[in-house]
């Protein structure tokens, strides 16, 4: 059975049980009208002692099968928790996987000018080494008193040579970039760290701007080649009680989501959208808005989104698993609200509130 077939058994089948437990509860009612109404008819003593013990009887039988399919109604509801568990372990890989190409790419990137960067400073050490023995050519010549104007003709010939006012200003350049080229994949690492984390079954207090930033970073060649990223986080957000990672899924997902929309609004043009992120203190809810200038949903399908598997996006490149997954976790699992403002044309707004307190 694969997980599709699975989570559209388990509500079925939690259904017909508890169709089941309403039938069974019923003939138990029938039964005690029928025989309160025997009694208030006035019936003999022994008649009444029969009936009570065939009564009790039946109850007993009954007891038995409600107990039955109590524990058959138990066992599904694990199932059906465990298939939602697995739904989100699978789509968490995938994306890890997804990302990691993405991850690789953004991270060879500086890693190439930190390589030749170190290619330049090495030949540039060579002409500060010829250039220290010229120096000390010079030292010598004029501490024993001969060949001082050879010499030192000999080092300015080289300083000129070895181009010395290009290296005075490119050497510092190559060892600037370098170290920014470095701090760009310390950040990435970070961030692919922070984001792959395990994190525990239990909410903890989590910064949700940090969240969204290491999710922007492990996105980035999702989203680079179609939008520009703007972020506008509120100062001071207060920290929500949360299951960072799960949190950090849905996040994804919705940068996705963007981006698909925007590069499909703008496949003929090839121009680039925006996706803007903003977060604010709202009440005691903390808002995160996630709005793009993609292709909108259409008013047709607008109450379909959220449902499992509703997809319009071609196979390979979503299952539509990812907005029943953020139902899941922001409404159910903590106690949230998301919700969709879309124009056709031109753009979608997803907000996500996150209570303060938990619950
Ligand atoms: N920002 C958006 N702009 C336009 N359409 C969107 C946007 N977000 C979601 N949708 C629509 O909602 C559908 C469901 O989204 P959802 O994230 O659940 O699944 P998916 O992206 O299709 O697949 P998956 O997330 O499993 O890779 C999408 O196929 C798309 O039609
Ligand atoms: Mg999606």
């Amino acid at each position: 059975m694969d997980q599709k077939d699975k989570q559209e058994d388990s509500p079925a089948i939690i259904a017909r049980l508890q169709a089941k437990l309403k039938a069974q509860q019923k003939t138990i009612d029938v039964l005690m009208n029928a025989a309160e109404q025997r009694l208030s008819e006035g019936q003999s003593s022994m008649a009444l002692l029969s009936q009570n013990l065939n009564l009790e009887r039946i109850v007993q039988q009954k007891t038995e099968t409600l107990q039955r399919q109590g524990e058959q109604l138990r066992n599904a509801m694990q199932d059906l928790q465990l298939t939602q568990t697995q739904l989100l372990h699978a789509q968490k890989m995938e994306s890890v996987g997804r990302l990691a190409a993405g991850i690789a790419h953004e991270i060879n990137t500086p890693a190439q000018f930190i390589g030749s960067n170190i290619d330049f400073l090495e030949g540039a050490l060579g002409d500060f080494r010829r250039l220290v023995h010229a120096l000390q050519r010079v030292l010598a010549a004029v501490a024993c008193g001969s060949a001082i104007i050879e010499t030192t003709r000999e080092a300015e010939n080289l300083l000129q040579e070895v181009d010395w006012e290009y290296l005075d200003t490119e050497i510092p350049a190559a060892v600037r970039q370098s170290r920014e080229g470095i701090g760009r994949v310390n950040t990435i690492v970070r961030a692919m760290k922070e984001f792959s984390h395990p994190g525990g079954k239990e909410k903890a207090l989590h910064d949700l701007n940090r969240i969204i930033d290491t999710t922007i970073t492990v996105a980035r060649n999702e989203w680079k080649y179609h939008a520009e990223m703007v972020t506008d986080f509120a100062d001071a957000l207060p920290q929500v009680p949360c299951l960072a990672d799960e949190i950090g899924q849905v996040i994804l997902n919705n940068i996705i989501n963007a981006s698909h929309a925007i590069a499909e609004k703008n496949k003929d043009s090839g121009e680039m959208g925006r996706i803007t992120i903003s977060t604010r203190l709202s009440g005691d809810q903390v808002e995160i808005r996630i709005e793009d200038t993609g292709t909108g949903i259409p008013a047709g399908i607008r109450d379909r989104i959220f449902d499992p598997f509703f997809t319009t996006k071609p196979v390979g490149q979503g299952t539509g698993q990812g907005l029943a997954i953020a139902h899941d976790v922001i409404v159910k699992k903590h106690g949230g609200t998301i919700t969709c403002t879309s124009e056709e044309n031109q753009g979608t707004i997803f907000t996500l509130r996150l209570p303060i307190q938990g619950r």
